[in-house]
Parts: structure tokens; C-alpha cells; sequence
């Protein structure tokens, strides 16, 4: 894709320009173009792809300025670098710089573009031609949208949307790195339809949710156990809780809000909650036996954000903008305190892919070898358990990391992510590991649990730093409640005496507190 910026600006000083003012400009326009935009631009880049003011002119107290560019001190940054060369220019004639206003603002790109390309719906697109070879873009920016990086932002969009456009059809990256032999499969029915017809579980009244009754409890209690018994404690994790309502400020900072809208469950507040204000609605109710759903719509705010979706965002505002010691490295912490909640649409089955589970999120941070080491000992701590205490037929594979997919930026062929960094040059390990059980019923694999190597990213999100001054990565690791159970399961049916003994026990003897009739 070979790009273009084009831009017209305005500056307009405190008085008249001179003549002697005017030849300053013309001094500083030559070097400008000359030297100050050439500045870090790699040896060899074509002339042309560097900005450069292609006309000015003086009128009165203004410049008016036109400037190209390709990719190299793009025209916005150009414009920059010359504010600042002509305030201390025309300072000596004591002339000030009293404001920039942007007249034209073009990017064109030319290349392939995809059928479908949706160029995105912002203010600051004014209007736009897209063909088969090619579109161009007319943006309505001021000075203070172009030091934001607006157009760099615009262009950056839609160069990822044709990415993905391109790779769309390959869908998730994945790669097998280790699978465990094949178990005897003496169990074949779907472990959620055995469960409803014991009355371990039933439907909750909510989409995607389930009631778990005593039975299914024993058995997400005895997995925990396993969990803090293998894993948190001999690897020195400390339980936190981490709140599960997730305000936008998280979602921002944590890249979720560049793509999780379809799958949020939203949360409003009351616009007040003055009594009164809320009467009509409770009466409404107590005379019709209905909720009035858009009586209320109108008097609450929000959404301020939405339920707890990814576990561990919500972790980061407790060392947000913190530097940490050496001493506290690598930070490990568990959270185990509530449910996840994910629009699942039709994708809905079971007890394995529902709109609310329980996961134990182990999260950890500290320099990349610490984050990586503890990756992979995580791996092995796993592994054991998989083999020798549930005995399942598992297998684990590389795939698109979570947090690109929960961005939405499945397909763009960039996974798994590499990233710069690590004295280790740990940077190929960054992205996510998927633990997948094999379904004997559905003849399928599921993903039952993840560990997450996710570089820098969340620590830069949060600002926060490490104090060795290395750079800070952090990991996660997502232990599926309902996923470990409808794998089990499925592997071993429901009766205790086709369990691991060691399992058996920690579940112990279904208790039957409900007699139906
Ligand atoms: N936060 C990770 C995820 O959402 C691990 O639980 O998959
Ligand atoms: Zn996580």
C-alpha cells in the first residue's frame, strides 16, 4: 500500500509580517525541507516519501502553508517540526505564533482494497472515494486532532481492517505443541444432559445460565482444591479479589475497548434514586404484573461499563502508575471471587459455553524472564495434573492471544504476537496458550483453561513499571470451572467408581438434598 498526507494550514502571528519577516520564511521553508524533515529518516528512503512544504505564501499576519508526505516525518509531523522552527524565526521580528487552523487534510492510499471495507464512521472524516485501487479521505481536523495523531490513527484503522479482511477467511492461528496419549473412552453421552437428568444442575432464569446444584459444587470445589493444592500454592500465589463490574477507564486502558461490544453485558445506573422518580415504574408493575423495560430505559445513565468479562482487567488499577520493587518480583496473585459474564448469541451449549462461569484467574508480572519462567512452570504444574491427577486426554496448542481476539483483531495474520524485548529475547513467547480436552460425545475438543504470555501490554496500558528499569511483562493464566467439569465428565461420565480414586475422594459422594415429585 503506497500512502499519501497532504495537508494546508494557516498560521497566524500577533501582527504583520515585513518584508525582512517574510524573508525569514522563505530561509526557513528551504531549510526546513532541506534538513529539519530529513531528520531520522533512514538512509535510502525515497525523496519523496519525506515531508515536505510544497508552497507558502504570506499574506498580512498569516503563512499559508501547503505540505505533502509518504510515510516519513508525515505532513502533520512536518507542520510541527516547522511551528517550532518559525516561532523562534520570527521571535527576533517579535512576532508571535497565535494559532494554527488546518484548512485541507487529505490521505490518499493506493493498492488493493477489499471488497467490503468499512471506512470507519468518525467525526473526523469528512467524506471519502474508495475503488478497487485505491481511497482517499478527506478528513475536518484541527491543529489539536493532528497532535493527537488523528490522522496516523484513521490510517492505522483501516490498514488493520484490510488486513483482516485479507486473512479473514484463515480465522484463529493455532498450533499444536503437545498432546497426551489417548484415554480408554468408556463414556459417550453429553455430561450436561446426565447432569440435568440427576438434577446436578438446571437452568438458570437468564440466558446461558445455569443453577448448580450441591452435586455440580462438589465438583468445581474439588478442582479449585486441586488448583490451589498443585499450582497457587506451591508456586507462592497470593488471593486477591478483583471487582466485577468493569468501568470503560479498565476496557480502555486494557484494549478491550477497540472490540468486545458485541459480547458485553452492559451496566447502567439510576439517573437518581430518589424514590419518586422510580414510583411510576414499581406502580406500572404492581398494576400490569410487567417490568416496563423502556419506562425504565429512560431513567437510568450509562452503560458505565460492563460485567466482568476477561478476569483480569479489573486486577491493574491496584498498581496502576506504580513502580514496583525488585523485592515483590515477580508479583503472583489469584482472583476466584465471582462470575464472568460473555454474550454468547447462538453459540450457547451446555455447561461448557454459557453466558456465566466461574474461572480462578492466576495473574503475574515482573521482568520478561520472570514472566516467561513462570509460564512455563505453570505449563509443567498443569501438565501434572492433567496427567497424572484427572487423567484426561488433553492436548495444548499456540493460538491468537486473548487479548487480540478479544479486540477483535482475529484474522489480521499477525499471531501469535512477537514482540520486541526481553534481554531473553523472550519476544516470540508472547501470546496464548489454549488447554483443550477431547469430547468423546460431540467428537470435538474443547478449551478448557489458558496461559498467557502478554508481554508489555498490560503494564504499559497501566503505566506501570518495575525498578530495575527493565522492561515490565505480565502474564495470566484462566482456569474454566464449568470447562474442567463438562471435560472430566464428559472423559469419565458421572459415576464416581469411572473416577481417578484421588479425584473421587476430594469430590466425595454426591449429596441428594432435593426429592422431587
Ligand atoms: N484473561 C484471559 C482470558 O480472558 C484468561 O482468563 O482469556
Ligand atoms: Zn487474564
Amino acid at each position: 500500500m503506497f500512502v499519501r498526507f497532504a495537508l494546508t494550514a494557516d498560521l497566524t502571528f500577533n501582527s504583520d509580517l515585513s518584508a525582512e519577516a517574510t524573508n525569514a520564511v522563505e530561509k526557513t521553508v528551504a531549510e526546513s525541507n532541506n534538513v529539519l524533515f530529513k531528520k531520522g529518516v533512514p538512509k535510502g528512503v525515497d525523496e519523496r516519501e519525506v515531508g515536505r512544504i510544497t508552497s507558502w505564501s504570506v499574506e498580512a499576519n498569516g503563512i499559508r502553508l501547503a505540505i505533502e508526505s509518504g510515510t516519513y516525518t508525515r505532513a502533520h509531523d512536518a507542520l510541527f517540526r516547522f511551528r517550532k522552527q518559525i516561532a523562534t524565526a520570527l521571535g527576533k521580528f517579535r512576532l508571535g505564533l497565535r494559532g494554527i487552523s488546518i484548512g485541507e487534510y487529505r490521505i490518499t492510499m493506493t493498492g488493493e482494497i477489499p471488497d467490503g471495507i468499512h471506512i470507519p464512521n468518525v467525526p473526523f472524516i469528512r467524506s471519502f472515494d474508495i475503488r478497487k485501487d485505491g481511497l482517499s479521505l478527506d478528513l475536518a481536523v484541527s491543529a489539536a486532532d493532528l497532535e493527537n495523531r488523528v490522522p496516523d490513527r484513521i490510517l492505522k484503522l483501516i490498514d488493520e481492517k484490510i488486513q483482516a479482511s485479507g486473512y479473514g477467511g484463515k480465522g484463529e492461528h493455532w498450533e499444536l505443541i503437545f498432546a497426551s496419549a489417548q484415554r480408554p473412552r468408556p463414556f459417550t453421552k453429553d455430561p450436561t444432559e446426565e447432569m440435568v437428568k440427576r438434577n446436578w444442575i438446571r437452568h438458570g432464569a437468564a440466558r446461558g445460565q445455569w443453577i448448580h446444584g450441591p452435586q455440580s459444587v462438589q465438583l468445581f470445589r474439588a478442582f479449585e482444591q486441586i488448583v490451589v493444592e498443585q499450582i497457587i500454592r506451591p508456586l507462592g500465589f497470593a488471593e486477591m479479589i478483583f471487582p466485577k463490574l468493569t468501568p470503560w477507564e479498565v476496557w480502555m486502558k486494557s484494549g478491550h475497548a477497540k472490540g468486545v461490544y458485541p459480547e458485553i453485558y452492559y451496566v447502567c445506573t439510576p439517573k437518581t434514586r430518589d424514590p419518586a422518580f422510580w414510583e411510576d415504574v414499581g406502580d406500572y408493575f404492581k398494576v400490569t404484573g410487567e417490568v416496563p423495560i423502556e419506562m425504565i430505559r429512560d431513567k437510568i445513565d450509562g452503560p458505565i461499563g460492563g460485567l466482568c468479562y476477561a478476569q483480569c482487567p479489573s486486577f491493574w488499577p491496584f498498581v496502576q502508575g506504580e513502580t514496583l520493587g525488585t523485592a515483590s518480583l515477580p508479583v503472583k496473585v489469584f482472583d476466584r471471587s465471582g462470575t464472568s459474564h460473555r454474550y454468547e448469541s447462538g453459540g450457547i451449549h451446555g455447561i461448557e459455553r454459557v453466558d456465566e462461569f466461574h474461572r480462578i484467574e492466576i495473574v503475574w508480572l515482573g521482568t520478561a524472564e520472570q514472566t516467561v519462567d513462570m509460564a512455563d512452570r505453570l505449563h509443567e504444574a498443569y501438565h501434572h495434573v492433567f496427567e497424572e491427577i484427572l487423567e484426561l486426554e488433553w492436548r495444548c496448542a499456540r493460538v491468537t492471544p486473548w487479548f487480540m481476539a478479544q479486540e477483535g483483531m482475529v484474522g489480521t495474520g499477525k499471531a501469535p504476537q512477537a514482540v520486541e524485548g526481553g534481554a531473553c529475547g523472550c519476544g516470540d513467547r508472547v501470546g496464548t496458550t489454549d488447554y483443550e480436552a477431547y469430547l468423546p460425545y460431540s467428537e470435538n475438543w474443547l478449551e478448557f483453561q489458558n496461559v498467557s504470555i502478554n508481554g508489555d501490554k498490560y503494564p504499559k496500558g497501566f503505566n506501570v513499571k518495575i525498578q530495575s528499569g527493565a522492561d515490565c511483562w505480565s502474564g495470566c493464566s484462566g482456569v474454566g470451572l464449568e470447562r474442567w467439569t463438562a471435560a472430566f465428565l464428559a472423559q469419565k461420565g458421572l459415576d464416581m467408581d469411572g473416577w481417578p480414586d484421588n479425584v473421587a475422594t476430594l469430590v466425595g459422594e454426591p449429596q441428594e438434598i432435593f426429592r422431587f415429585l
